[in-house]
C-alpha cells in the first residue's frame, strides 16, 4: 500500500528578493496510512512548511513529494486543489472558516465542490457534526466555535464515506412541510425568517424564532404558533413527535418565567 505521505530528499526555500530562506533541506520522511506523527521543533523550524508541502499549498523546491502515490511535481493548481480537496485535511491555527457561511456551511462547502448535491452535502455535514457531538451548533451562530468546526472542515472530505450509509434519522426530513404540524402555512412564516429546510431548525431557540418572526412581519401571532415552533425545532433535535398542543403548557410556563422570573407568576395573569 501506497504511504500516505512521502518525501524524498524534498527541499524548500523561500525567495523573498534577495533573501532565501532555507525552510525544508533534504527532507526524506515516510508516513503510514493511520499512522499519526507530530511534527516538533522549535519556531520557525519549517513546520508549517513541511506541512504546506505536503498538501501542495507550496512547491518543493526540489526532491519527490508524493500524497497517497501521486507525486505532486508538474500538477497544476487545480489538480493540487483536487488533491487537497479529496485527501488532506488541514486545521489551521488562524481556523480558515468563512465567516459568512453557518457552521453546517461550512462543514458542506468542500463536500459541495466536489460534486456532491447541495441537500446531500448539508445531510453529510449535519451528520458528521453530530457525529463529533458539535450538536449545538448545527445551524446556530459558529463564531465561539470555529477551531470546532475548522477542525470539522478538517475531517468531513473523509467522514462522509465513513458515515455513508447510516442512519441519517431527522435528516431525512427535506421540506418543512414534511415536518409534524407544518403545513403550507406555517412553512410558510418559518420562510419569512430564513428557514428554508428542517435542517435549519436544528439547534434553533423557538422563541427567539417567534421573536424574530414578530419583528420581521410587524404583526402579533398568535402564541399556539410558537408551541408549533417548539414541536419543530425539538423535533429536529430528535424528541419524538407530538402534536404542538402538548407544548403548550410548557410554553405558558416558560412565558411567565420569562416576564415574571419565576415558573409559578402570579395568580389570575396566566393567560393564553
Ligand atoms: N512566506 C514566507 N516567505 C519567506 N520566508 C518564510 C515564509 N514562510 C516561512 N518563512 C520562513 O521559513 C522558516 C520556516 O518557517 P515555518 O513557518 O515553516 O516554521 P514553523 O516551524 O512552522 O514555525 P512556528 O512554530 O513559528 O509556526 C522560517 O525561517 C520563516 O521565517
Ligand atoms: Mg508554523
Amino acid at each position: 500500500m501506497n504511504p500516505a505521505v512521502d518525501f524524498i530528499g524534498v527541499s524548500h526555500t523561500y525567495a523573498r528578493g534577495r533573501v532565501h530562506v532555507e525552510a525544508l533541506k533534504e527532507v526524506t520522511l515516510s508516513i503510514a496510512r493511520g499512522e499519526m506523527v507530530a511534527v516538533m521543533g522549535p519556531s520557525g523550524s519549517g513546520k508549517s512548511t513541511l506541512l504546506s508541502v505536503a498538501g501542495g499549498l507550496e512547491r518543493a523546491t526540489a526532491g519527490i513529494v508524493r500524497v497517497d502515490g501521486v507525486e505532486l511535481r508538474g500538477k497544476d493548481a487545480a489538480a493540487l486543489a483536487q488533491l487537497r480537496r479529496k485527501k488532506v485535511g488541514y486545521v489551521f491555527q488562524n481556523y480558515n472558516v468563512l465567516p459568512s457561511l453557518t457552521a453546517v456551511e461550512n462543514v458542506a462547502l468542500p463536500l459541495e465542490l466536489d460534486g456532491v448535491a447541495q441537500r446531500k452535502a448539508r445531510r453529510q455535514a449535519l451528520q458528521a457534526l453530530r457525529d463529533v457531538d458539535l450538536a449545538r451548533i448545527w445551524s446556530g451562530g459558529m463564531k465561539r466555535d470555529l477551531d470546532h468546526v475548522a477542525s470539522e472542515r478538517g475531517i468531513v472530505g473523509v467522514v462522509p464515506r465513513a458515515t455513508r450509509g447510516l442512519h441519517m434519522d431527522r435528516t431525512e426530513f427535506v421540506r418543512l412541510e414534511d415536518l409534524p404540524n407544518i403545513g403550507p402555512a406555517i412553512a410558510a412564516k418559518l420562510r419569512r425568517i430564513d428557514i428554508e429546510a428542517p435542517a435549519d431548525l436544528i439547534g434553533r431557540d423557538p422563541y427567539a424564532l417567534f421573536d424574530e418572526l414578530t419583528a420581521r412581519t410587524g404583526e402579533r401571532h398568535d402564541p399556539c404558533l410558537l408551541d408549533v415552533f417548539i414541536s419543530a425545532t425539538r423535533f429536529m433535535g430528535g424528541a419524538p413527535a407530538k402534536p404542538w398542543w402538548k407544548y403548550t403548557t410548557e410554553r405558558k410556563a416558560k412565558l411567565r418565567a420569562l416576564q415574571f422570573g419565576t415558573t409559578e407568576g402570579p395568580r389570575g395573569l396566566g393567560g393564553s
